[in-house]
């Protein structure tokens, strides 16, 4: 369904090629985990197969559709309904409460207003912070803000959500409320890939991506 075919990437001011002619295929039906140190390139992989950074060779196709060769206008439309991103750091309006952020990118003509805000309702309960909606995200910490990111990633039920560091910073029962919503997620016939430090990640994940900051990715995924 996503799939990544001879993808590299390098930053400019740094030589050392993150992705090295990298392929990987993510289906339905798979959670995938990208483990790896500090620096070794987890975001950078997520951001390229997410559509949101072009890799410098290679092309990353979602359901057979290039997404690097897309408009704009087409890429949103890809963000809002087919693939769910989540960025290492969360990125909130601050003068909209949780509810309106979680909505709020997603209203345009063909959306139903009461539809979206009853399923974000839906998502913060699941994930344990419906009775923060209301709030302003400076009122919230780290770990309720993470989680309210994985509610608007989710709303319009992409084919993948792809989330960096879906735990880090939570507790182990926190944590463990988001792997098992985001498995049951999986089971529901959708993907998820996410990157993590989290160990616990391994007793959810069907497949691992060990990172190496030397090496990098390279060759084909297995
Ligand atoms: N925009 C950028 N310009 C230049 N170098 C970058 C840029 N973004 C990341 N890098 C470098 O690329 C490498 C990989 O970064 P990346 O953020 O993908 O690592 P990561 O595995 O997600 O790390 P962490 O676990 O700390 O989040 C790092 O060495 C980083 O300094
Ligand atoms: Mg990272």
């Amino acid at each position: 369904m996503l799939t990544a075919q001879k993808i590299s990437k390098s930053y400019k001011n740094n030589r050392r090629k993150i992705l090295d002619s990298y392929e990987i295929t993510i289906e339905e039906g798979e959670f995938v985990a990208v483990m790896g140190e500090s620096g070794s390139g987890k975001s950078t992989l997520l951001a390229v197969l997410a559509g949101i950074l072009d890799p410098d060779e290679g092309q990353v196709l979602l359901e057979g559709r290039n997404l690097n060769s897309m408009s704009d206008e087409e890429l949103s439309e890809i963000h809002r309904k087919k693939i769910g991103y989540v960025p290492q750091s969360n990125f909130f309006l601050k003068n909209y409460t949780i509810l309106e952020n979680i909505v709020e990118p997603f209203l345009g003509a063909d959306d139903d207003e009461t539809i979206l805000i009853d399923n974000a309702k839906r998502h913060l309960e699941r994930l344990g912070i419906a009775d923060l909606s209301d709030r302003f995200p400076h009122e919230l910490s780290g770990g309720e803000q993470k989680r309210a990111a994985l509610a608007r990633a989710l709303l319009t039920e992409p084919v993948i959500l792809i989330a960096d560091e879906p735990t880090t910073g939570l507790d182990t029962e926190t944590g463990g409320i988001i792997l098992s919503y985001l498995s049951e997620y999986v089971r529901a016939g959708h993907a998820v890939l996410v990157a993590t430090h989290d160990d616990h990640v391994r007793d959810y994940a069907d497949r691992i991506i060990d990172i190496k900051k030397e090496t990098g990715l390279h060759g084909v995924s297995s």
